[in-house]
């Protein structure tokens, strides 16, 4: 699959996930806010895992005019994972929880936005529809790989 629809298909997915949490984030039990946030951030540490391992390098390396989009990617990405570790290990009946994954949300919103719109464009055009799905494969492999710890991402640590 071409990397970029890969990249797009997972935000569609998170997206969904955070319609969700916004409609049902006052009726929920406490367990199953905990289990939406729980899986909100299993897809969210899986695709900046493989953007920052794949597809972040091959874009810095082969599209050297984005390189300034790719560093503002990486600052992005630190801010969400650091959001991210705090709000799993969060009680939801915290009068917190909500707050700061509203807070999530709206960074990750802002995040896609900028690279849908800004950045993948020019991507797609400088690499090309080979590379790009040779990107999508190893990005698919690599998801297996990803960890569960935010904090473990390189971008938490940059
Ligand atoms: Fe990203
Ligand atoms: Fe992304």
């Amino acid at each position: 699959m071409d990397g970029i629809v890969l990249l797009k298909d997972d935000h569609k997915l998170v997206e969904r996930l955070f319609k969700e949490f916004e409609k049902t984030k006052d009726t929920a039990t406490p367990a199953a806010k905990k289990k939406l946030v729980d899986s909100i951030c299993t897809e969210l540490v899986t695709h900046a895992y493989i953007e920052e391992t794949i597809f972040y390098p091959a874009a810095r390396e082969q599209v050297p005019e984005t390189e300034e989009h790719v560093l503002e990617s990486v600052e992005e990405h630190h801010v969400v994972a650091w959001l991210l570790s705090e709000v799993r290990n969060l009680d939801p009946s915290d009068e917190t929880f909500d707050a700061k994954t509203t807070v999530l949300i709206e960074n990750v919103r802002h995040h896609v936005e900028e690279e849908e719109k800004e950045w993948f464009p020019k991507v797609r055009k400088a690499l090309g529809r080979n590379r790009l799905v040779e990107l999508g494969e190893e990005m698919t492999a690599a998801k297996p790989k990803a960890p569960s710890d935010p904090l473990a991402l390189q971008s938490a640590k940059s």
